[in-house]
């Protein structure tokens, strides 16, 4: 990686004091962005944050609350501060753009508690030209070694009641449909259920949202609230007082209710407050990313962003099965387990994936369902259904492994764990040490059901401790992962660059087992979910309707749409999530899969308003040709693209893969035209979306 610091100083900031001479106020900042930092008469620590002189977080509380110690919420002063500016642009292993620049002014505040055990504690704040950044830091101390948290008890105290896009404060659960409404009207236990969201609420508090939290004021200001850097922490939900509009940090607790076990000297997660009065630059924010730590793998050459297919969605629709067997207790006369010849994983039919992905130039394949445990390994918090490292009996390694390779196919492995992650910290080594033994360099691994150890929720400390459990063990191995079921990423893949992707959120493939996903869905998403990184979003479903035996279950998209989601969801790990045969009949449009890029110099995000549509342009990597996706919601309209990003005085071919005039996803979501242009930089490209539909356009050099 190659790190240039262009400059680099220290500043020392003065204290102004209040007329009553305890109340400390500094303020810094960044092009339009401030905030300001005080400790009020009671020595109460408290921020606000302003954009272009308004305020957009007003004065929130800050501290924590301990257990069995005295609260670090007041009775403070301030004993020192420092400030420095950083201004640095860096390359990351891979991503959205070459070049990533990492300018910011940071105060750091100096706390010292005025009791007996006189605590320390330091309050960090990074200013950005998009947001602010800020976490607490507890320096080592006798009097705060080991210690409980029981509650962070910082606020983001908003101006008014914005419109929100919201999914309830679940704490192990995050594959909800979004719910948009003003503030006050957020209540986690009246969103819809039906078959179109998860049936469990595992929300005790009625008022808690998710992060990535993202607003839209009266006013036009675009805010957007998460987290970066979750190490060692729990995650953080919101509760919203509906009445005042303040929000306030939930943490999600462990199985004794405790939040988070700490040992002084550490550092929290940074808490992130993105701002911009235009959606795309919500979008073109790289804060989080900033805000993590530089890559700890040193040589990352093994890293590789790709394309894959999967012997999946064949199970998902029911066409085939994960299990080999219907009960894996009864035996054939000769001993063997009865199959039911529905198993999805067999040699013959993987064998006929990778001839598919071998002639499409598909770099990538996934088999579910390969390895013994899937009769029962849903729903029964028994663990050890897995062992990751056995394969049915008609699942032949060797053979796939030799036929994968011959045909220059690289095979990923699966390892659902059931939630039972106690027994996939036992056998992580055996199942990293087969990967290595049989050449997969990729794994899929997933967290469904209630988490083992009992008690431990998916975004609770000890789960996020176990992902990076998982993430480090596979660098160790030099295995890339993605994980589905984890807690909302944080941009942590800028230090664990193996680590290319999650789903924890709502993927397309809810499409396959309830109502699905509204056509909404995939404009919310980006300023959302990926807001903390890469989503495993299983885009390029090609048959629209009639793949489920469920009467009234379709996609809710046009198949270009399908096309467009692989611009527009950033993932540096792309399925093409439908059937071969599927895709056979539509070898045209399939076109545009087998030439996307999934990694990139470049990305241009030419429109976006959340939950309705979004434009981006992205350059392939290395080359000189774009790829474009946009999409719209339910509603039909125009995508003005202007191409002024191309090389002046160049021509260009462009394909444009466009929803035909009579299509929609809800009765004809298949029709598309494709057409063929000549474009260069003063081309403006005028094309009609149909209602949830979209358009891919890829644009090549002559
Ligand atoms: C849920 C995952 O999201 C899905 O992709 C996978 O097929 C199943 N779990 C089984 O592991
Ligand atoms: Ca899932």
């Amino acid at each position: 990686m190659i790190r240039n610091i262009s400059f680099l100083f220290l500043l020392s900031f003065g204290i102004s004091k209040s007329s009553n001479c305890q109340t400390n106020t500094i303020s810094i900042g960044l092009g339009k962005v401030a905030v300001t930092f005080l400790l009020d008469k009671n020595g109460s620590p408290f921020y606000s944050v302003s954009f272009n002189h308004q305020p957009v977080i007003n004065l929130s509380q800050m501290g924590f609350a301990l257990k069995d110690k005295d609260s670090l919420d007041s009775n403070f002063k301030i004993i020192k501060t420092d400030t420095l500016s950083f201004d640095e642009t860096w390359q990351p292993v891979w991503g959205e753009v070459k070049n990533i620049r990492n300018h910011y002014k940071q105060l750091t505040v100096h706390l010292q508690q005025q009791s007996s055990a006189s605590i320390l504690l330091n309050i960090i704040f990074r200013v950005f030209e998009d947001g602010v950044g800020f976490r607490y830091e507890f320096p080592l101390q006798h009097n705060l070694k080991y210690f409980v948290i029981a509650d962070e008890l910082t606020q983001f105290n908003l101006t008014g009641d914005h419109k929100t896009f919201w999914i309830p404060g679940d704490y192990d659960e995050n594959e909800y449909a979004y719910t948009t409404s003003k503030l006050s009207e957020v209540d986690g236990w009246k969103i819809p259920i039906l078959s179109n969201n998860p049936k469990e609420i595992n929300e005790p508090d009625e008022y808690a949202v998710q992060t990535p939290l993202m607003m839209k004021t009266n006013d036009g200001l675009y805010i957007n609230i998460h987290e970066a850097a979750l190490v060692h922490y729990p995650s953080m939900q919101l509760h919203v007082n509906r009445q005042t509009f303040s929000l306030s940090c939930r943490l999600v607790p462990n199985a004794l209710g405790d939040k988070a076990y700490m040992r002084s000297p550490t550092i929290t997660p940074w808490r992130t407050i993105i701002i911009s009065d235009k959606a795309t630059a919500i979008l073109a924010s790289k804060m989080i990313l900033n805000l993590n730590e530089p890559s700890k793998i040193q040589n990352t050459s093994w890293i590789k962003p790709m394309k894959f297919i999967g012997v999946w969605w064949e199970m998902q629709t029911g066409k085939s099965g994960w299990n080999y067997t219907n009960n894996p207790d009864s035996l054939d006369a000769h001993g063997n387990l009865v199959p039911n010849h529905r198993h999805g994983a067999t040699t013959a039919n993987v064998k006929h994936y990778i001839d598919f992905a071998s002639k499409n130039g598909i770099k990538g394949l996934l088999v579910e369902g390969w390895n013994t445990g899937w009769e029962e390994w849903f729903g029964n918090w028994y663990g050890h259904h897995f062992d990751f490292v056995t394969p049915y009996p008609d699942f032949d390694v060797n053979a796939i492994t030799q036929y994968a390779k011959q045909k220059g196919v690289q095979m990923i492995m699966h390892n659902e764990t059931s939630g039972d992650a106690s027994t996939y910290e036992r056998q992580m080594d055996t199942a990293f040490r087969f990967m290595n033994k049989y050449g997969y360099t990729s794994v899929k691994t997933g967290y469904v059901g209630n988490i083992i150890p009992r008690g431990e929720h998916h975004d609770g400390q000890w789960m996020v401790d176990h992902y990076l459990r998982a993430a480090q063990k596979a660098a160790q191995y030099k295995v890339m992962i993605d994980m589905h079921e984890p807690v909302r990423p944080t941009g942590l893949y800028r230090t664990y660059p193996n680590w290319l992707a999650c789903e924890a959120g709502r993927g397309n493939e809810w499409n396959a087992f309830s109502d699905g996903n509204l056509p909404e869905h995939e404009t919310i998403m980006p300023f959302t979910r990926l807001m903390g990184g890469p989503m495993d979003y299983t885009p390029g479903l090609f048959k629209i309707k009639g793949y489920s035996t469920v009467p009234g279950r379709q996609v809710h998209t046009t198949l270009t749409k399908q096309l467009a989601l692989y611009v527009t969801m950033y993932s540096p790990l792309q399925m093409a999530a439908d059937l071969p045969e599927n895709y056979e009949v539509h070898m045209d449009a399939f076109q545009f899969i087998k030439d996307v890029a999934t990694d990139w110099d470049d990305t241009k995000i030419i429109a976006a308003e959340p939950g309705d549509y979004i434009t981006i342009a992205r350059k392939a990597k290395g080359t000189n040709n774009w790829f474009i996706g946009a999409i719209t919601d339910e509603n039909r309209r125009n995508a003005a693209i202007p191409l002024d990003f191309l090389d002046k005085g160049k021509k260009y071919n462009a394909t444009i893969y466009e929803d035909a005039p009579d299509a929609d996803w809800k009765n004809n979501p298949e029709a598309y035209i494709i057409k063929h242009m000549i474009v260069d930089a003063s081309t403006i490209l005028n094309i009609p979306l149909a209602p949830g539909g979209g358009v891919a356009v890829s644009i090549k050099t002559e």
